[in-house]
C-alpha cells in the first residue's frame, strides 16, 4: 500500500531520532539518515554491511539545501542542476565542513542530489535537513526498485521503509564531478551524458572502469562505487551478443535463465526466459527487477543478451550489464 502523509511524518521523526528509513526516488529505493549525524550514517553502514571507503550521496530538497553541504556552488553546477533537478544527477563538489568524512569515505568532495520523487522530497523537508542515501540493498547486491525489493533485501532488520510504488527511471543517478577543471562523469546513469554536454556547452569525459586508480583518484572518484561486482545477482551471470545465439543457449547448462529483450528468442523449446521491454527508458526501468526475477528461478547460469543500442541512456544499461556479469572478489 503506498504510503501516507502520516507516514511520511513518522518517517521524519525516525530521522531526528537517528533512525533509518527507506524511502523512494525515481531510480532506486535510498536508505535514508540525518547526513549531519555520525551515529546514524554508522547505522546505514552496519544495515548494508557497507565499505567504509565508499562514499554516500547527500540528499537535498533544492538547491538552496545542497549549498549547505558543499564549500562552494560553481557556475556549472547552478546550470545542471537548473536543467536536471528535481532528478537522477549527482553533482560531486567540493564538501562544507559540516559533512562528516563518514559521508565522503574521507574525501574532501560530497556527491549531492535532489530526487524527482515527491515521497522523498516531503520526506526531505519534512525532516527539514539533507540526508544520505546509499541504494536501500545490502552491499553488493542488486539496486531495489520496489519496497518489497528493500523488504527482501533485510531480512530480519525491517527498516522502516515508505512506499512510493515501483521507481520510474530503474537505474541509479548519474554521478558527475565537477570537483575539477573538467567535467567528469564517474557513474553514467540516467542523465546521459549527451544531455550533459548540451547543458554544459563542454565535452564531458566518462571515467571508465579502465581507468588506472591514480586517474581514479585524479578525478575525486572512489573505486568502490564502480567495484566490477557491484549490482550482481547471487547466481553466475554471463552476457551474451545476439549474434552468437543460437550456439550460446546449445552450450548453457541445463539451467539457465536467459534475460532478453529480443521477443524472437522467446519459445526456445526447454530454456526459461525472463523478458525485457525493448526500449531504452523502459529496459532500464525493468532491469533490475528482471535480475531479481532470474535469481529467483535458483538458476545456475543467467545469461543476459547485450542490447545492440550504444547511445544515451544505453551506455548506462551497458555499465549496470557489465558490472553485473562482472567476475566477483
Ligand atoms: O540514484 C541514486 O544515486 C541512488 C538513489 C537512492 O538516490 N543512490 C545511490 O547511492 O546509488 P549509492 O550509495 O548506492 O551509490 C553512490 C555512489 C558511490 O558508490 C560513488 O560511486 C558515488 O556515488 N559517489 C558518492 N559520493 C562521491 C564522491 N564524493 N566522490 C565520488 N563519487 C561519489
Ligand atoms: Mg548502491
Amino acid at each position: 500500500m503506498p504510503s501516507s502523509t502520516d507516514d511520511v511524518r513518522i518517517a521524519a521523526q525516525t530521522l531526528r531520532d537517528g533512525g533509518v528509513v527507506a524511502f523512494p526516488t525515481e531510480t532506486v529505493y535510498g536508505l535514508g539518515a540525518d547526513a549531519f549525524s555520525e551515529a546514524a550514517i554508522e547505522r546505514v553502514f552496519a544495515l548494508k554491511g557497507r565499505p567504509k571507503n565508499n562514499p554516500m550521496i547527500v540528499h537535498v530538497a533544492d538547491e538552496a539545501m545542497a549549498r549547505t553541504v558543499v564549500a562552494s556552488w560553481p557556475g556549472r553546477a547552478s546550470r545542471l542542476a537548473g536543467a536536471f533537478w528535481p532528478g537522477p544527477l549527482t553533482l560531486v563538489l567540493e564538501k562544507a565542513d559540516a559533512v562528516p568524512m563518514l559521508v565522503t569515505a574521507g574525501h574532501r568532495t560530497v556527491g549531492v542530489r535532489c530526487p524527482d520523487h515527491p515521497m522523498a522530497l516531503a520526506l526531505i523537508r519534512a525532516f527539514g535537513a539533507p540526508i544520505v542515501g546509499p541504494s536501500a540493498n545490502p552491499s553488493g547486491r542488486v539496486s531495489p526498485t520496489s519496497a518489497e525489493h528493500v523488504r527482501d533485501g533485510f531480512p530480519g532488520a525491517d527498516p522502516l521503509i515508505l512506499d512510493g510504488g515501483p521507481c520510474r527511471a530503474g537505474i541509479e543517478s548519474t554521478v558527475i564531478s565537477l570537483a575539477h577543471e573538467a567535467a567528469r562523469i564517474l557513474r553514467p546513469g540516467a542523465v546521459s551524458r549527451e544531455d550533459l554536454e548540451s547543458a554544459l556547452g563542454e565535452h564531458v569525459e566518462i571515467v571508465g572502469r579502465g581507468a588506472s586508480s591514480a586517474e581514479a583518484e585524479g578525478a575525486g572518484m572512489l573505486a568502490p562505487g564502480r567495484l566490477a561486482s557491484h549490482y550482481a545477482p547471487r547466481a553466475a551471470t554471463r552476457l551474451f551478443e545476439g549474434r552468437d545465439w543460437p550456439g550460446v543457449i546449445l552450450r548453457a547448462p541445463a539451467r539457465t535463465v536467459v534475460v532478453t529483450h529480443e521477443p524472437a528468442r522467446v519459445g526456445e523449446p526447454g530454456v526459461r526466459f525472463v523478458r525485457l521491454p525493448e526500449s531504452a527508458s523502459a529496459y532500464a526501468a525493468r532491469l533490475y527487477a528482471a535480475l531479481r526475477e532470474a535469481d529467483a528461478l535458483d538458476p545456475e547460469l543467467i545469461l543476459i543478451e547485450r542490447p545492440e543500442g550504444r547511445e544515451g541512456l544505453w551506455t548506462a544499461i551497458h555499465d549496470r550489464l557489465d558490472r553485473a556479469a562482472a567476475p566477483r572478489e
